[in-house]
């Protein structure tokens, strides 16, 4: 199998981070921050430990404020429901997930707020100039999706960040696709609020996030419960991590994620040239055999996305995978304004997807697939294979 899916959730995980998975369950169990003994006390040093490792990460001041969630959608619904401003205005970018337009959306619905998106007007990301023409004296929060997950395009962050400082603005940054790939600092950046998933950039397991607050703001909880503190409180704590981690957190998958944090910081200048030399060589291939390929070639972060003549996206990555051992994800990938923007609302899109643990010779084999695509579908056998795909898979 060529894995080529690594935006959806990165498949091979160092075995770094396996092997803190399985100490995890083995040696650090007991709850942390709920019991005073010392294997509580055990664990919870060490998931403190990852805490401040992100902040750093990310350069936050507060470590306090690293909370730990369920994957990158809790963290950003988190944020956006939690700092919800009655009467208030978003703005909001063409390349956002659903994890965020849905929330926006629901808020909407509620009568609360009112959003706009923001469109490029510059092939590869959005400038600040985009978000500066929706500016309204009652916006109160900007949200951008630094790389997208359909193709990659890169959001000006830093020069958006300095506009919302200046103008008293939430600035929350979904660094979904580009965690552990990109050099983020939020206090250069002025990020106030930043989203990861582990599964992604970090090669950590599924089902494990983290919102970063760089702020003073207060955010309202979306779950309350226990915290392990204050427990004969009927009110949620004010103070972090608390206030926004109820329930048990869960040590195995904050500790793969810890590992996967050191691995992507110990191999940072690898992985970002594995991950520019394969999309370039992609996109210069992909391009050479004219499909349409929706990335831009500077903007070579691992995200690559195209469509063969007038096939049907979903119908190509059926066949890669099929007839070829490829796995990329078709169809649409939960970010419709993106999918607009494009204008593949009808045929989605085919994304190749890279991690450091992908080859040269898996891109290659992607190319020749696809030339084999776009040769059957010129001389009209492609519905042959389709049918024999479909058949097989009846
Ligand atoms: N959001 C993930 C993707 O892009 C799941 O595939």
């Amino acid at each position: 199998m060529i894995y080529l899916d690594n935006s959806a959730s990165t498949y091979i995980k160092p075995k770094e981070v396996i092997k803190a998975v399985q100490e995890s369950l083995l040696h650090f169990s007991a709850n942390p921050g709920r019991s005073g003994h010392q294997a509580s006390i055990r664990t919870a040093m060490m998931i403190e430990n990852i805490r401040e490792r992100i902040a750093n990460h990310f350069n936050c001041p507060n470590s306090n404020k690293v909370i730990f969630t369920q994957n990158c959608t809790h963290a950003l619904n988190t944020a956006i429901l939690g700092a919800v401003k009655s009467g208030g205005h978003v703005i909001c970018t063409e390349n956002e997930h659903n994890s965020v337009l849905r929330p926006l959306e629901h808020l909407k619905s509620q009568g609360l707020i009112e959003y706009d998106i923001a469109y490029q007007s510059h092939a590869g990301g959005i400038k600040l100039e985009d978000i500066k023409k929706l500016y309204k004296p009652n916006t109160y929060m900007v949200i951008c999706n630094h790389i997208s997950n359909v193709n990659g395009d890169i959001c000006d962050i830093k020069s958006i960040g300095k506009f919302c400082k200046e103008n008293n603005i939430i600035f929350v940054v979904d660094c979904a696709q580009s965690g552990g790939h990109e050099k983020i600092d939020m206090q250069d950046a002025n990020i106030s609020i930043l989203t990861i998933a582990g599964h992604k950039g970090f090669y950590a397991p599924q089902a494990i996030g983290a919102l970063i607050i760089n702020s003073d703001i207060i955010l309202n909880p979306i779950i309350f419960g226990g915290t392990g503190t204050n427990s004969l409180e009927l009110f949620q704590p004010d103070i972090y991590p608390e206030r926004l981690e109820s329930g048990t957190i869960s040590s195995p998958l904050i500790l793969g994620l810890g590992a996967g944090l050191n691995f992507i910081e110990e191999n940072f200048n690898s992985i970002r040239a594995k991950l520019d030399d394969l999309t370039t060589y992609l996109n210069y291939e992909l391009n050479k055999l004219d499909v349409k390929v929706y990335t831009q070639p500077e903007n070579a972060n691992g995200v690559i996305s195209f469509n063969i003549d007038q096939l049907q996206s979903s119908d190509v990555a059926t066949i890669l995978d099929e007839h070829f051992g490829i796995c990329v994800r078709g169809g649409f990938h939960c970010a419709p304004m993106k999918h607009r923007a494009l204008g593949t609302l009808e045929q989605g899109a085919v994304r190749a997807s890279i991690s450091y643990f992908n080859s040269f010779s898996d891109c290659q084999r992607l190319v020749n697939a696809v030339k084999y695509i776009k040769r059957k579908n010129q001389n009209q056998t492609i519905e042959k294979l389709t049918k024999k795909i479909q058949q097989k898979r009846r």
